[in-house]
């Protein structure tokens, strides 16, 4: 709870992350939802009639009934009001319905807005659908990825204040806030999320531009990178729960021998498919995916333990040195990146992969043109270049302080690793990895920071008033929130 204009209020904390977005109470050790960052749509021309009769006919369909409406984006939100709009559904169970035609989009693009409408979107979702608050009443408390531009902080504040009609508002950037959650005020954070992974310097409770770097190499791009291994070493297609009716019991690497669910082809967008593989993928990285502890050596490697893994149609493996290699491409992404189908972009640019030229990396770009000669940064060369643009002066405090956070530091290893990988790339220094080893504090950092410095009594004086607002139009969020 925090006082506000004399009352006790409780104000509301939403980190909108490219993968998931968290929302809860400020004060609190966690966020109360958690809720997927992609929008399921679906034009005028989407066929609910069929989904309704793809469910009729396929009772035992383990999903979400299509045609519930009431977690469709609520016919008050604003966004959803306008006529001519396609239904929205948001949130695990309505995303991941049984719905031909609907297509699943991400409002963010490199954690910056990309499309506003939908970005509304979820953020209605969350407070009206899942927290069930009145966004007039509580303050309200937002992430943003620290490379954010001022126009798009502006926009934020006005739908705070205009849409949302928040009595206060207050923006910080995710990685001080993770580096608060750690209980520093300097730190180098490193941040391996779904869609992004940056090292961003913080020093006395700021986010240095200079030495601000990311790309696109993450969670989601090692999973399209396990997807295309699947393809190529098994020649098959991972099949989603949705497709499979009934799985048969087959031997280890043996061809499934399922029951599917007779879709007609096409019915189902590219979209909504990959969505739902990603589902299996995620489950096969917790279990089986492995960082390397020390120097990638597939000799040594290879006589570790494999790892058992079935997929929803049964097909079943033993998960060898994949489960070493594939996750490698976060730390040796110029040797690892077999599937050069995915864009990848640093620092904003977009790297042409095809040639896999090595070059010198590309520090502060913000334009969209293809580059051919790169050098895509493994996490360790990220953390070493970051602080390396910093001042000399505060290169030890940076060292002794980096702070790992995101869902794809879980990979068991990951820490060992960059330590490891630290200990050469600045040899003879001090160095030191704070690495949480509860998974909800790894995974919800930047909300968990924005839960405590929310709450923190002196922080009152920091909020963004409504008023001020008025008086002072959107640009007072570039002066007051740093
Ligand atoms: N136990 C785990 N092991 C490996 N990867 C994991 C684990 N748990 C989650 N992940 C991965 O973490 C990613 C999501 O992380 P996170 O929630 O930090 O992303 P986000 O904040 O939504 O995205 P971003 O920060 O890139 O905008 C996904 O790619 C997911 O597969
Ligand atoms: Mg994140």
């Amino acid at each position: 709870m925090v006082t506000y204009c004399g009352d006790e209020v409780a104000s509301l904390v939403l980190d909108v992350g490219g993968s998931w977005t968290r929302v809860g109470y400020s004060g609190d050790d966690a966020p109360k939802c958690v809720v997927p960052t992609y929008v399921g749509c679906l034009d005028s021309t989407g066929d609910e009639t069929n989904a309704k009769t793809i469910r009729d006919q396929d009772q035992d369909v383990d999903m979400t009934d299509a045609t519930k409406q009431s977690e469709e984006v609520p016919e008050d939100s604003s966004a959803a009001a306008k006529p001519s709009k396609p239904k929205r559904y948001i949130g695990d169970t309505e995303i991941s319905a049984v719905r031909p035609g609907m297509t699943l989009k991400s409002p963010l693009q490199d954690k910056i807005v990309q499309d506003w409408d939908l970005f509304e979107d979820v953020w209605s979702y969350c407070l009206h659908n899942r927290l069930r608050v009145n966004p007039k009443e509580n303050p309200l408390f937002i992430t943003e990825a620290s490379w954010n531009v001022p126009a798009a902080r502006e926009k934020l504040i006005e739908l705070a204040f205009e849409k949302f009609e928040s009595p206060a508002f207050y923006i910080c950037k995710d990685a001080v806030l993770a580096a608060f959650a750690a209980g520093k005020s300097n730190a180098l954070v490193l941040d391996c999320g779904g869609s992004t992974t940056s090292a961003v310097p913080v020093y006395d409770g700021y986010a240095l531009k200079k030495g601000q770097l990311y790309q696109n190499i993450a969670g989601d791009f090692v999973s399209d990178q396990i997807l295309a291994q699947i393809r190529r070493d098994y020649n098959l297609e991972v099949r989603s729960r949705y497709q499979v009716l009934k799985k048969n019991p087959v031997d280890v690497g043996q061809p499934a021998n399922a029951v599917l669910r007779d879709f007609p082809s096409g019915k189902f967008t590219p979209s909504y498919h990959h969505y739902m593989q990603m589902q299996v993928i995620q489950e096969y990285k917790e279990s089986v995916c492995q960082i390397s502890e020390s120097t990638y050596n597939e000799n040594y490697l290879a006589a570790r333990p494999q790892k058992p893994f079935e997929f929803p149609d049964g097909f079943n493996l033993q998960v060898g040195i994949e489960r070493f290699r594939v996750p490698e491409v976060l730390f040796q992404p110029n040797q690892f990146i077999t599937d050069k189908s995915k864009p990848v972009r640093q620092n904003g640019q977009v790297m042409d992969v095809s040639g896999m030229t090595p070059g010198p990396a590309v520090e502060g770009a913000t334009t969209q043109t293809p580059s051919t000669s790169f050098n895509m940064w493994g996490v360790p060369q990220m953390i070493h270049n970051s602080i390396n643009s910093c001042d000399i002066d505060l290169r030890p405090h940076l060292l002794t302080n980096v702070v790992l956070t995101g869902g794809s530091t879980l990979f068991p290893g990951f820490a060992d690793r960059v330590n490891f990988e630290l200990q050469s790339l600045a040899a003879g220094q001090r160095i030191k990895i704070h690495a949480p080893g509860n998974s909800i504090e790894r995974k919800y950092g930047t909300w968990i920071g924005g839960s405590i410095l929310s709450s923190l009594g002196s922080f009152h004086q920091l909020w963004i008033s409504r008023q001020e607002y008025q008086e002072s139009g959107a640009a007072i969020v570039n002066k007051k929130c740093q």
